[in-house]
């Protein structure tokens, strides 16, 4: 058993009992077509590890854990419109099962949802979360931002990809162990050391899922397989490999990433292969794993 499936049954039917209802379908059912798939759900086992830390009682930290999985299925829904995926989950993502405009608006009232239950809390209380919650919200969307400007750009560093990552992935987890640990009563320094520890953590998250887009089992990721390459993305595993690849490597790498290919299997193909032969020895215990 890992150390968050202790929380999957109090985590599920609180959120069965809160999924949002209401008139006109059409925005409602798309947010439980996503909610429903399920997904790891380590935010919110997150929220509720950190809560009880200092509390042992961690149903009222329920609301927080529920409201910022809503808030990441949001940022789903809208980042598999900025990535072009039409598989999530192992199934179709919102905008290619329904349309565009469907994924933007039941996106827009997830993410008010998600306020919504926050502000369910007393106010001391709703305003602390909040503080914590309203700053990773708006870092998440710089990160994201950065994300979608590196595709275009060559001269992404390393240093400039895990800020990139930091704030697209790592801050939600940070915040869900800090909010965990304000509900739990958890004093300013546990705080601090929480969030970190939910920063590193989303670091090496950001790192693996980048390597499972290339390298994972597709049934298990659930995602189009080289999805990262198809969009340029400037990942660790591509920024290592332009630093390790020969010339002759170096110029097919940067001929993929810039000049929309004709054929994206024979892309992803040459690119594994070209990531493969230089992250042998850094990813090659990860790699067997897989
Ligand atoms: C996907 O998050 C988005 C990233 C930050 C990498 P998860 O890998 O936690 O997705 P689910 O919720 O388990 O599907
Ligand atoms: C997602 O990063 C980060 C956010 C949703 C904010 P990715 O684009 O790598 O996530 P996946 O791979 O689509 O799940
Ligand atoms: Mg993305
Ligand atoms: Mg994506
Ligand atoms: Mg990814």
């Amino acid at each position: 058993m890992d150390i968050t499936s202790r929380y999957n049954d109090k985590i599920s039917q609180y959120f069965e009992q809160m999924a949002p209802k209401g008139e006109p379908a059409s925005l409602y059912e798309p947010i439980n077509y996503l909610l429903m798939l399920g997904g790891k759900r380590i935010r919110p086992a997150m929220v509720l590890m950190s809560c009880e830390l200092f509390e042992k009682d961690t149903d009222k930290a329920l609301p927080a854990a529920y409201a910022l999985e809503v808030f990441h299925n949001f940022t789903l829904m809208h980042d598999d419109i900025m990535d072009k995926a039409t598989i999530r989950r192992g199934f179709p993502t919102v905008h290619e099962k329904y349309d565009l405009n469907t994924a933007i608006l039941s996106g827009d009232a997830m993410l008010i949802y998600s306020y919504q239950i926050l502000c369910g809390y007393e106010p001391a209380m709703a305003h602390k979360i909040l503080k914590s919650f309203n700053k990773m919200a708006m870092e998440l969307c710089e990160g994201q931002r950065l994300d979608m400007d590196f595709e275009t750009s060559n001269i992404v560093s390393i240093d400039g990809y895990l800020k990139m990552i930091a704030f697209k992935t790592s801050v939600l987890l940070a915040s869900a162990m800090e909010v965990g640990g304000i509900i739990g009563g958890g004093g300013e320094s546990d705080l601090k050391h929480l969030y970190e520890f939910g920063k590193n953590i989303g670091i090496a998250f950001q790192i693996q899922d980048d390597l499972l887009d290339a390298f994972g089992d597709e049934k298990k990721v659930g995602k189009q397989p080289g999805g990262d390459i198809i969009q340029n993305k400037k990942t660790y595993l591509f920024l290592k490999a332009k630093e390790l690849a020969d010339p002759g490597q170096l110029e097919k790498l940067l001929f993929y990433y810039n000049v929309e290919p004709h054929d994206q299997h024979t892309k992803i193909k040459d690119v594994k292969h070209i990531f493969t032969k230089h992250l042998k020895f850094e990813f090659k215990i990860i790699l067997r794993k897989m």
